[in-house]
């Protein structure tokens, strides 16, 4: 697979429903009531398409990077996923916010460990960058929990993903793309993976100025 075929593009119509049977081949532990169907792309389209990212292999979409623009404030951190996308439509996007939050990052199964998830990541970063802002904030999930629940709390296991000594898919993924974890999202998602946990996770712009 040569990196020339495989690009990534802002978000048109046309990706809406090729993007939902994506969402199903990326997240099959999720509930069916948290993933996103065509008419949410759709309005991700009308919304914030300079933002949302799509990655292509030739003409098929193999990746997705989608997320809004918000004043997130982080002495009122916790929230629930569904709540802060509005179920998927990302009407809480305000052009004028400060960080930009990560509604979704996901690569199909038979296209992963290729650098794909890192150039929606760029992409992200590139557009917050464009437009001066904070930087990026996400829940990000911890899939590999799943093998240690009976053995440690979720807490525990993050330290030791920090710390290097357990691997988990995406949030090695994530520290890796220069993310830090700022705190705990207790029931942000219904994920028996992550047992409904996830991480508060923050990329800050270095390029970021004040007006
Ligand atoms: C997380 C995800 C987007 C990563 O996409 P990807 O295209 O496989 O990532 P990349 O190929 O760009 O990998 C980037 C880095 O992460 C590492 N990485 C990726 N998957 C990994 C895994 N399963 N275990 C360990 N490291 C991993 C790669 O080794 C690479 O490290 P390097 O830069 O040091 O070489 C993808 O695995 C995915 O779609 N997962 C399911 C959906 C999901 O959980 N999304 C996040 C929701 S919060």
């Amino acid at each position: 697979m040569t990196s020339d075929i495989i690009r990534t593009t802002t978000i048109e119509p046309r990706f809406a429903l090729p993007l939902e049977q994506l969402q199903r081949d990326c997240f099959p532990t999720l509930g069916e009531a948290e993933l996103m169907r065509e008419e949410h792309f759709l309005n991700h389209c009308r919304l914030f398409p300079e933002g949302n990212f799509v990655a292509l292999c030739r003409d098929r979409v193999i990746g997705l990077g989608s997320g809004f623009l918000i004043d997130f404030d982080f002495d009122q951190a916790q929230h629930r996923f569904q709540e802060i996308i509005d179920g998927g439509y990302y009407s809480n996007h305000d052009p004028a916010g400060a960080w930009y939050y990560g509604g979704d990052i996901s690569v199909h199964p038979d296209f992963r460990r290729r650098g794909v998830g890192s150039m929606l990541y760029e992409a992200r970063k590139g557009i917050v960058k464009n437009l001066n802002r904070r930087g990026i904030v996400a829940g990000g999930l911890i899939p590999g929990f799943a093998a240690y629940k009976g053995s440690m709390s979720a807490h525990e296991y993050v330290k030791r993903v920090i710390a290097g000594e357990i691997n988990d898919s995406t949030l090695s993924f994530q520290l890796g793309r220069g993310f830090e974890v700022r705190g705990m999202l207790d029931d942000y998602i219904e994920d028996d993976a992550s047992d409904n946990w996830a991480t508060l996770i923050v990329w800050d712009n270095p390029s970021f100025k004040a007006k």
